[in-house]
């Protein structure tokens, strides 16, 4: 079935010059791309999409690095969109992420990871509402 994931290429993504090579692999797959956008991210849009985390030691570090300077969000869509995009960019950190994967071939974080992806139907539609409320 055809689904839709958001996809965030991560401030350590634009810094790097890396948000090309990353688009180019999803589209390489013959997935589509139907939103996309440059963007800086408050703390107040940051904390709701990392609600799930609040609790993880993590967090904090989380949200000053996601607000760390622009990323771009978007949208992907295709048949099995969301596991797709998950195997493309590989497991969490990078250190263990394959390579052939967007993480295993260009980090060594478990934070400065590249992307985030949504990873079930029920968080692609809260991020999708989220970061693109106009898109139908
Ligand atoms: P993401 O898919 O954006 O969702 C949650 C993020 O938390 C994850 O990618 C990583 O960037 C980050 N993360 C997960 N585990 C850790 C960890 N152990 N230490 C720091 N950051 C982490």
């Amino acid at each position: 079935d055809v689904q839709r994931a958001l996809v965030l290429a991560k401030p350590d993504a634009v810094r790097r010059h890396l948000v090309g090579r990353i688009i180019a692999r999803y589209e390489a797959k013959g997935l589509d791309v139907i939103a996309l956008e440059l963007r800086r991210v408050s703390v107040t849009l940051a904390s709701q999409h990392y609600a799930e985390h609040v609790e993880r030691p993590f967090y904090q570090s989380l949200i000053d690095f996601i607000t760390s300077g622009p990323l771009v969000a978007m949208v992907i869509e295709g048949e099995h969109a969301i596991e797709a995009v998950r195997a493309i960019n590989g497991a969490t950190d990078g250190v263990k992420a394959a390579p052939g994967t967007l993480r295993g071939d260009f980090c060594v974080s478990n934070q400065q990871n590249l992307v985030h992806a949504s990873d079930s139907p029920a968080s692609a539609a809260r991020e999708i509402a989220l970061w693109f409320p106009d898109l139908r």
